[in-house]
């Protein structure tokens, strides 16, 4: 299996781009989806998160309150750390048996946090969505009505603009006026993943 890590700062697109993939045809796996899916009620992981940050960290119904939790990492880096421990290995671990479990020759893994975990390892290629900080920004705040200031503050907290281009294999160019649009640039990687899938299994 030839697997394709697809990264990108907040709001520049990605599930976009993969939703783009999907339509030709690409086996897509999702961190976000799965660690959404591992904090579910009655998760193992939840009880993990419940049993380091206390009760008050469920809602009344059982379920994480996400707001509070994000509140807390977000003033407190050493909780945040904390919290990274419980999950990141488990959602590695997750996104490996989801892969193991398809039947094609190629797959693009999303994975928002890939440099920041410093799993650039995990997959074999890495395409980079890239778009201006400030596309980023107004994109952001028009989908989720965050203030700006929130926006900029997540954007610190990744890997800068420079250092993830720096790190891709491949580029995908998101911005207002990009020189190809989103579904050739998509198209022709397509083309070449599935060429050097071919490669990778023989
Ligand atoms: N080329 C584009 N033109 C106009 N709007 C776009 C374009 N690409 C993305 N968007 C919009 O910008 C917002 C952010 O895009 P998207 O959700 O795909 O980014 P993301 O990288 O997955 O974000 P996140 O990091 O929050 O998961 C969405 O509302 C999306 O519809
Ligand atoms: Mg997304």
């Amino acid at each position: 299996m030839f697997k394709v890590g697809l990264t990108g700062g907040i709001g520049s697109g990605k599930t976009t781009v993969a939703g783009m993939f999907a339509e030709l045809g690409v086996a897509i796996i999702d961190a976000d989806v799965t660690a959404h899916a591992l904090v579910a009620k009655g998760q193992p992981a939840l009880l993990s998160i419940q049993h380091t940050f206390g009760d008050s960290i469920l809602q009344t119904d059982g379920t994480l309150d996400r707001a509070k939790l994000g509140n807390i990492i977000f003033a407190d880096g050493r909780q945040k750390k904390r919290l990274e421990a419980i999950l990141h290995p488990l959602i590695y671990a997750n996104l490996q048996q989801q892969i193991d479990a398809l039947k094609v020759s190629y797959c693009i893994v999303v994975i928002p946090l890939l440099f920041e975990t410093n799993m650039r390892h995990f997959v074999d290629r890495v395409v980079v969505v890239d778009c201006p900080v400030e596309c980023q920004i107004g994109r952001v705040m028009a989908r989720d009505q965050h203030r700006p200031e929130k926006i900029q503050a997540i954007i610190a907290s990744q890997v800068s603009r420079v250092e993830r281009c720096a790190k891709a294999d491949d580029l995908i160019d998101n911005s207002i006026l990009p020189q190809k649009s989103l579904a050739e640039q998509v198209k022709t990687l397509h083309n070449l993943y599935f060429r050097l899938s071919m490669r990778h299994c023989r």
